[in-house]
């Protein structure tokens, strides 16, 4: 397959290796917990595609004319004019990242002992809804939830669980979020078709619509590729109409805004805005610049216009293909067909002699660290496991994934070769791997922060 960089390199990070031997000691060091290695011990990182990008020139030189000011700053109305172009709300927040938005947005809406709706939350927004005493209800479409199945846009939502949902229980339903990519789902898209729908049957309903927005420029460029009627359409047309059909959105510049901080949220509503703001001046700052500084702004407003270029986002795209049929190649399952930002890796699967307790998704990243160096997530029982806080029922999550997510403009098709060859070797120990168990674990959000050992 033909990868172009549509990049030259100007400025580079040294790589330092590690041996096998220094890594299981790291290992034993941190838990076999990924997030407690210091990244200076990684030789690969594909922990996250959140705010590990790489800057272009241009938005280096925009920083250069970040404007500090308290109040009014230039750089605010830089970045709001470009936010209200591509998306059209009324009202924008901007906010230090996707969480801020969420945890504004979702006080202001008021989700205690009510629902909030989505193809699937992610971590963090499922935490926030949790956290102020609501439920978050996954209800993705039947094949999002078959690795295998290739649908075209497996982040789709469930449009007749909706209906029933906002039949049965429309008055506890805070408001319904579609998460484009479905980041927990695989990095599926959603399609236009899709989101229209669902719009159309919150607005019958009177519920707010959302997007959880992060990755909406792999989403219009998914759309692009792959529905009916929009291959002669612009990636930037293709957004501005999904952000259209929607009543508000989250967004974490950290992601498809090519920045390594920020967000926004985003919204027609005038009474909420209002009590977002007022939020927003009590634990972020100022509604012109919301936690960031002058020149995040600026890096904001310039990498949403960067990220429509389909140049980038054809190699984005080819990126996680390669890397994906490369795992496919070497004998890995993984969820089908390739997403966005990152490759989901079926560990329940590959590693079927592990059972869910013993973390079979989290032995495999572990492995790929004492292999090569690499560093991926799990997305499975550690992360979404555990007592429900409002059911008290241990929780079962459908699926046991290890996501390696590729940063944006940061590794060429030659580490991802190596990626390749280490999981060869992974492959060639893998009935070896056994499983683990938590030592010890906080209430919320227990993956990042868990102590683990080996069974
Ligand atoms: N929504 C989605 C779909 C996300 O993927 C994330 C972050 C957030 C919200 C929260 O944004 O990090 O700026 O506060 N996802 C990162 C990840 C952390 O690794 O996928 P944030």
């Amino acid at each position: 397959m033909r990868i172009f960089e549509p990049f030259r390199i100007k400025s580079v990070e040294p790589i330092r290796s590690t041996t096998r031997e220094e890594r299981l000691e790291i290992l034993k060091q941190a838990h076999w917990n990924l997030f407690r290695i210091p990244a200076d011990r990684i030789i690969v990182d594909l922990l996250t595609d959140s705010g590990t990008g790489a800057m272009s020139s241009h938005q280096w030189a925009a920083m250069m004319s970040g404007d500090e000011s308290y109040a009014g700053a230039t750089s605010w109305f830089r970045f709001r004019d470009t936010v209200k172009e591509l998306t059209g709300f009324k009202h924008v927040i901007p906010t230090h990242q996707g969480r801020a938005a969420e945890r504004i947005l979702f006080s202001s809406l008021g989700v205690k002992d009510r629902i909030v709706v989505n193809n699937t939350h992610f971590d963090t927004t499922r935490a926030n809804i949790e956290y102020l005493g609501g439920t978050a209800l996954d209800i993705p479409i039947p094949e999002a939830l078959q690795p295998s199945d290739t649908h075209p846009f497996k982040g789709n939502i469930d449009l007749g669980a909706l209906e029933r949902v906002l039949r049965d229980d429309g008055d506890r339903v805070a408001c319904v979020m579609i998460t484009v990519t479905n980041n927990s789902g695989g990095g599926q898209p959603a399609s236009m078709e899709n989101l229209r729908a669902a719009s159309a049957i919150c607005r019958d309903r009177g519920v707010p619509f959302y997007l959880d927005a992060c990755r909406f420029a792999e989403n219009a460029y998914f759309v692009k590729l792959r529905e009916p009627g929009f291959g002669d359409r612009t990636v930037e047309s293709i957004a501005n109409e999904m952000f259209a059909l929607a009543d508000g959105a989250t967004f974490s510049a950290k992601k498809d805004g090519l920045a390594n901080i920020g967000g926004f949220l985003g919204s027609h509503d005038d009474r909420l805005a209002q009590q977002e703001e007022n939020l927003l001046i009590l634990t972020e700052g100022f509604p012109t610049y919301g936690g960031l500084a002058g020149r995040d702004l600026d890096a904001i407003a310039v990498g949403l216009r960067e990220v429509l270029d389909e140049d980038y986002l054809r190699y984005r795209l080819a990126s996680t293909r390669y890397l994906g049929e490369g795992l496919v190649e070497a004998g890995m399952p993984i969820v089908q067909p390739p997403g966005g930002h990152a490759i989901y890796i079926d560990g329940g699967t590959l590693l079927n002699h592990i059972p869910a307790r013993e973390l079979p998704a989290q032995a495999l990243g572990c492995a790929f660290y004492l292999e090569g160096g690499i560093r991926g997530v799990e997305i499975g029982s550690l992360m979404f496991g555990g007592v429900d806080p409002v059911t008290q029922v241990e929780r079962a999550p459908p699926l046991e994934l290890l996501r390696l997510a590729l940063p944006r403009r940061v590794y060429t098709k030659s580490h991802i070769d190596y990626v390749l060859d280490v999981a060869a070797d992974v492959i060639a120990a893998k009935d070896q791997l056994r499983g683990l168990r938590i030592v010890e674990e906080p209430l919320q959000l227990r993956h990042f922060t868990a102590k683990l050992a080996p069974l």
